[in-house]
């Protein structure tokens, strides 16, 4: 049986109806499960029960400090070893990634998976399509960011899904492998010019006070998000490879194109 972790969240849930449409049977595990689904809580060791499950998607649960992040992961992959689960997908960040500010839970638990003695496959996951969209700020003259003319290689959440679908179907195929799964290079200019509005550069000093001064952010996400401005401003995240092509047995995605919806969906007065 597979399992997918997280399965409330966007990027579980669209791999388990991946999986569905495969009509390959899958799991979800979830802190809030619905029928059918397991209980699965990583800060609460004593909810992770991976009886029955033969490959496990291990859906990184972000969105913590790093202790709390490796740690979730860590009690995960014990039970895991413990339970007899014979392969483990872990979705991790992009190679070129290692300057953002969760890069390095990414490689601890990429270490603890490769540590645990269970067949492996490492998807290291492109920054979504969906998050650069989201990041860009509308003003009354068009959109705002602090992301210059750098490019992302971003990828659109669905194909992320699609390749884990496919791997999950097949394991054997993919053991002891890390995919570099990112999309066509695409920038905020790019994302205005579709949408036929300006795009306005902010300084990273302007953006950090921005980010400071929300009060809807918590404590580690201020620095994250300024990462990611740097990192995708000084070109650091926009190199190619072939690998989700590779896996994909569709087309990929448009992935300018998805994030130019988010992007249209957050203007206000849309809807
Ligand atoms: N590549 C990118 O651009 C990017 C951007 C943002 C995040 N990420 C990472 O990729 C992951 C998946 O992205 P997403 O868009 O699907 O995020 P998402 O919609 O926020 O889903 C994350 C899911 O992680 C699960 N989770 C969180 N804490 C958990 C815990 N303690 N125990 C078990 N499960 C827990 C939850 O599932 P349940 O509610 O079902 O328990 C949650 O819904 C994120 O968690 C984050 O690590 C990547």
């Amino acid at each position: 049986m597979i399992m997918v972790t997280g399965a409330n969240g966007q990027l579980a849930s669209l791999t388990l109806q991946e999986l569905a449409d495969r009509r390959v049977p899958a799991l979800g595990g979830s802190r809030t499960p619905s029928d059918g689904q397991r209980h699965l809580d990583f800060d609460d060791p004593t909810s992770l029960d991976l009886t029955g499950v033969s490959t496990l998607v291990l859906v990184s649960a972000g969105y913590a400090e790093d202790d709390q992040v490796i740690a979730r992961h860590r009690a995960l992959l014990d039970a895991a070893v413990r339970d007899g689960v014979a392969h483990v997908i872990y979705t991790s960040l992009t190679g070129t990634g290692d300057h953002l500010g969760f890069a390095l839970a990414h490689r601890a638990t990429e270490d603890l998976v490769k540590a645990g003695g269970l067949g492996w496959t490492i998807f290291r996951n492109g920054l979504y399509a969906e998050l650069f969209g989201a990041l860009l700020t509308w003003t009354p003259d068009g959109l705002e960011s602090a992301f210059g003319d750098g490019a992302l290689s971003a990828v659109a959440r669905a194909d992320l899904a699609a390749a884990a679908a496919v791997v999950a179907g097949h394991p054997t195929a993919h053991v002891a492998k890390t995919y570099d799964l990112v999309g066509a290079p695409i920038t905020a200019g790019d994302v205005a010019e579709r949408l036929d509005v300006a795009h306005r550069t902010i300084g990273l000093g302007e953006y950090r006070a921005r980010l400071l001064a929300d009060d809807a952010l918590l404590p580690f996400q201020p620095p994250m998000l300024a990462s990611i401005a740097t990192s995708v401003r000084h070109g650091f995240l926009g190199s190619s490879s072939p690998d989700l092509v590779g896996l994909l047995d569709r087309p990929p995605t448009d992935a300018l194109a998805v994030a130019a919806d988010t992007a249209a969906a957050m203007r206000p007065g849309a809807r």
